[in-house]
């Protein structure tokens, strides 16, 4: 059935049929109130995710506590904040003088975020960012391989980047490790998902049990779709190690490997690594 509808179904009408789909949707829930105010209307969260939305912010809010040592009280960054997935759960976690800031470059995630969460939990806060990527925000105007982020140094204990160096090139990921390290308290800790490239992933990801295969080359990794490598992109691991070492960034081993090029034993779909900023005598 799906695919004949598939065959009579040109993709754009379909991409068209599913957006009045939601929009309907959202528009139910809203009226009848059926949606909690931690949760966008689908419409938005399909321009993220075609997962579980409020599942995957629950089974990070664990890890940022029991893998990063998340506590109350810290200061949190969450770089490419989208649409507060990683937020939500942790409005209910986060206490004054605990703090959460959410730095983004798509105008309307940061709307929704702004106008739902903050008035509710106003240590919760939301920034617009407007810098370029091909896949998200492709007539931004800054580019990610200079921008500064616009705090004061040593100002964070706990910065997230989920999702988002999967999206970004070297130069990119190179500069963004260095502004993390510049905003990190010293020995504060940054939380980050990557696709790691090493001999077991390469080996696995040609498996029918993948769901990623990264075959085009580019710097310091390789890309899986042609002509985008912003869609999705991997690093070696030995980069991962030594980009966030140069920008003063520890590893703390070891690596939480995911599941994403197939692997039995993982912790998530992404692989996530840990890092300290490292402390000055
Ligand atoms: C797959 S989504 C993940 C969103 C969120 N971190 C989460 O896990 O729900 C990737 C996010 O990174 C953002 N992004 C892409 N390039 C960025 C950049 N250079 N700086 C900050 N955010 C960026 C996108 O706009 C998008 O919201």
């Amino acid at each position: 059935m799906r695919q004949l509808v598939r065959k009579l179904i040109p993709v754009a009408c379909r991409v068209w049929l599913r957006r009045v789909y939601w929009d309907v949707q959202d528009y139910c829930e809203r009226k009848l109130g059926l949606r909690d105010y931690l949760t966008p209307p689908q419409s938005l969260i399909d321009r993220i995710t075609q997962g579980d939305y409020k599942a995957v912010g629950r089974e990070f809010a664990k890890h940022f506590i029991e893998l990063g040592g998340l506590q109350p009280h810290h200061k949190v960054l969450d770089v490419g904040s989208g649409l507060g997935r990683m937020a939500a759960p942790l409005t209910s976690y986060l206490k004054p003088p605990g703090e959460y800031w959410g730095l983004e470059i798509t105008k309307d995630f940061v709307a929704w975020c702004k106008e739902s969460i903050s008035p509710r939990h106003v240590h919760f806060q939301f920034l617009h960012c407007d810098i370029y990527n091909a896949s998200y925000n492709p007539l931004g105007k800054e580019q990610a391989s200079s921008f500064i982020f616009p705090f004061e140094n040593e100002t964070f204990d706990f910065i997230i980047l989920s999702s988002v160096f999967t999206h970004l090139l070297a130069p990119d990921m190179k500069n963004y490790l260095s502004q993390i390290s510049r905003v990190l308290k010293p020995g504060g800790t940054a939380f980050i998902t990557y696709f790691i490239l090493n001999e077991e992933s390469v080996r696995l990801q040609t498996g029918a049990t993948s769901k990623f295969h990264f075959k085009y080359p580019t710097e310091g990794g390789m890309y899986a779709f042609e002509g985008k490598p912003e869609a999705a992109i991997a690093f070696s691991e030995s980069n991962v190690r030594t980009w966030a070492l140069e920008a003063g960034l520890e590893l703390v081993e070891p690596i939480h490997y995911g599941n994403w090029c197939g692997r039995d034993r993982f912790v998530s779909v992404q692989d996530i690594v840990i890092y300290r900023k490292v402390q000055s005598d």
